[in-house]
């Protein structure tokens, strides 16, 4: 038996969060690759403390926990590579090409497609993965900036294959981090989005919205940013939204 075929997969109909439920599978020892899914998330959780909406059966809900050779410090390395792992996945089997806004929102035609939340708990990155696969329609206040793979593409997908096919590639992504190191998983980003350099974009930040041109990843991972203010900042975290 192969590796793929031992994956453990613990499947929900309906629960409150995936990684509420990773974290306690990881704190209890769960091997790496071990993964908790559900077809609706009554409290599913975004980046930056913001709620996502996992109401619809059509969305692909999951956590998987990776247990990656690697420092702490390299976690927002691992963020840019999930989100690599998920675009590319998404690309491979269903054709949809995919973009991706630091540091790991996937977007279809310039919307939000799959978020990815990554958190460490004990010892453990715990991935966190919402892609929209067979929702026909959103809520009306995320409706201008969310789609799914049926809405791009006019087809159903098996959201069973697909989870399979984006754990296997996390793995692969993974490894090649592990491998090859932050150098080669920098490169990869900026290819495949649109976002790392020359795009005037308005930044979250604690202290307020600050605006500028992007201009190329740090080392660690994070985004650099020419402001309006003439200066050069790094931005470690935050939500970063398109500017015309
Ligand atoms: C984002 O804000 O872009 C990240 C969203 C991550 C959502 C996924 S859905 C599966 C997992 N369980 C959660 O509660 N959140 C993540």
């Amino acid at each position: 038996m192969n590796a793929r075929a031992e994956r453990s997969i613990e499947w929900h109909a309906t629960i409150d969060s995936t990684m509420r439920r990773a974290a306690e599978l990881a704190r209890a020892g769960a091997a790496a690759g071990a993964i908790v899914g559900a077809d609706q998330q009554t409290a599913g959780q975004g980046r930056l403390g913001r709620p996502w909406f996992s109401a619809s059966p059509g969305g692909l809900y999951f956590t998987m926990i990776l247990r990656p050779r690697l420092e702490a410090a390299n976690l927002p390395l691992v963020t840019l590579t999930l989100g690599l792992a998920v675009a590319d996945s998404v690309q491979m089997f269903t054709g949809l090409p995919c973009d991706l806004r630091w540091p790991n929102d996937v977007l279809a035609n310039g919307r939000k497609l799959a978020g990815i939340l990554t958190q460490m708990h004990d010892g453990a990155v715990l991935a966190g993965i919402g892609l929209n696969v067979n929702q026909p329609d959103f809520p009306e206040e995320i409706r201008e900036i969310a789609t799914s793979i049926v809405l791009e593409t006019g087809t159903e997908h098996d959201k069973h294959f697909l989870l399979r096919a984006i754990a296997g590639g996390i793995e692969t992504h993974v490894n090649i981090l592990e491998t090859s190191g932050g150098a080669a998983i920098l490169r990869l980003f900026t290819a495949a989005s649109s976002y790392v350099s020359g795009r005037r974009v308005a930044v979250e930040l604690p202290a307020g919205e600050t605006r500028g041109i992007t201009a190329g990843l740090t080392p660690e991972g994070f985004l650099l940013l020419d402001t309006e203010a003439g200066e050069r900042i790094t931005i470690t975290a935050g939500g970063v939204r398109p500017l015309a």
